[in-house]
């Protein structure tokens, strides 16, 4: 089918526009960068050159490229999040959702096209309840100032992808993404962060992360095409993961020494509001997606994909992890009845200096 990609040179853009490709779709795909459209043109994309805050442009590209169905991709996120200048840093990312999100759902609607498919993030649910929350779980709108910024753009982009008339709306809420080209993957600031020990596990490490491979995310994705109804889905991993258990696994991915603690108010005063999540953020279940997409990632577990992605370091399937009734008992498929409680962690173990010196340094983990 014909499908108009909002973002094909993106982390997610660039493996869904080669998963699009491979499995016979026509794809328009849109940059605004000429050079990259050169390139997009090679692997046999047809490139659109457009800035999507030009409403008019982009409206344009749309009914010109008459898709069948349009994706959403765009974000505008910068490589490292600084998570005390966090508003800041989702500024663009937050104008593109709100503006060139409902410009792309309507122009989508008047080329005729059946279905848009947005992206969205799977981190944005308000943290009260289970360890692990569904898509019907209410969104944080009431963060705090800075966290909310990007907990509302989310939140209206999603409005105006499922709203739109005369079109079909798909929200994808994709996890944190690891692998090739993210901030997870090789080179990227997470990664290097961590391999620093510049990111701390933040009081008891309660704070539950639901992570998604970048190629497991794109295929979903071209499932969303035609699978599945309009609504919000959690394009999520099968286990998600307390802060206190992933962070340690990546240190071993990675053959760093483990990451240090620091008390919650240290990490508070260092890094904002968005320390918060560390202790206190809730997993999201895939079994929506599972079961209507009929998805299943490839990388079911960073347990194991973070050891794939970074290479597998000896001995980093236990480094650092010295919690074993954890969060990882909250199967995303199943959503409910575990306890991923941080009542049996510890809190910080670093010497007051070791941990103000580290928390100076730290950020706990930010993404778009
Ligand atoms: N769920 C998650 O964890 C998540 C989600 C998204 C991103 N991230 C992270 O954020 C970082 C950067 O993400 P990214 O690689 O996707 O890059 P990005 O800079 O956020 O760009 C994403 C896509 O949007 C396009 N775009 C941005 N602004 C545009 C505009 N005004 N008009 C038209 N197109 C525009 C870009 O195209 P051009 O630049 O070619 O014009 C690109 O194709 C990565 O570390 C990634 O892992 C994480």
């Amino acid at each position: 089918m014909r499908v108009f990609l909002a973002g094909a040179t993106g982390a997610i853009g660039r493996p869904l526009a080669e998963r699009l490709l491979g499995a016979g779709h026509e794809v328009t795909g849109t940059t605004r960068s000429p050079g990259q459209a050169a390139a997009l043109r090679e692997r046999g994309i047809d490139a659109v050159v457009v800035d999507a805050l030009d409403a008019e442009a982009l409206r344009a590209a749309v009914l010109t490229a008459r898709p069948e169905v349009v994706v959403n991709q765009l974000t505008a996120l910068p490589q490292r999040i600084d998570p005390r200048r966090y508003a800041r840093d989702l500024a663009a990312t937050n104008r593109l959702r709100r503006e060139a999100g409902p410009v792309l759902a309507r122009a989508a609607a008047e080329a005729g096209a059946r279905r848009i498919v947005a992206q969205s993030i799977s981190f944005i649910a308000r943290p009260e309840g289970p360890p692990v929350l569904d898509e019907d779980a209410p969104l944080f709108t009431d963060a705090p100032p800075g966290l909310r910024d990007g907990v509302e753009g989310a939140a209206d982009l999603e409005h105006a992808t499922l709203t739109t008339p005369g079109i079909e709306g798909l929200v994808l809420r994709y996890g944190f993404f690891y692998g090739p080209g993210t901030a997870f993957g090789p080179g990227g600031s997470q990664a290097q962060d961590v391999a620093r020990r510049r990111l701390p596990v933040v009081g008891a490490g309660t704070g539950i992360f639901s992570f998604v491979h970048v190629d497991d995310a794109a295929d979903a994705t071209v499932l969303a095409l035609d699978r599945g109804g309009p609504g919000v889905y959690h394009v999520t991993d099968d286990e998600p993961l307390a802060q206190r258990d992933w962070l340690p696994l990546l240190a071993g991915a990675l053959g760093a020494r483990p990451p240090r603690r620091v008390p919650v108010w240290l990490a508070r005063l260092a890094a904002g509001p968005v320390a918060g999540q560390a202790v206190s953020m809730r997993g999201a279940a895939n079994a929506k997606a599972r079961r209507e997409l009929g998805w299943v990632p490839g990388h079911p577990s960073v347990r194991t994909g973070f050891a794939e992605v970074f290479g597998a370091q000896a001995g980093s399937a236990s480094a650092g992890s010295g919690s074993t009734a954890s969060a990882s008992t909250a199967s995303g498929s199943t959503a409910s009845g575990s306890t991923a409680s941080g009542s049996t962690a510890s809190g910080s173990t670093a010497s007051a200096t070791s941990a103000a010196s580290t928390a100076s340094g730290s950020s706990p983990p930010a993404s778009g």
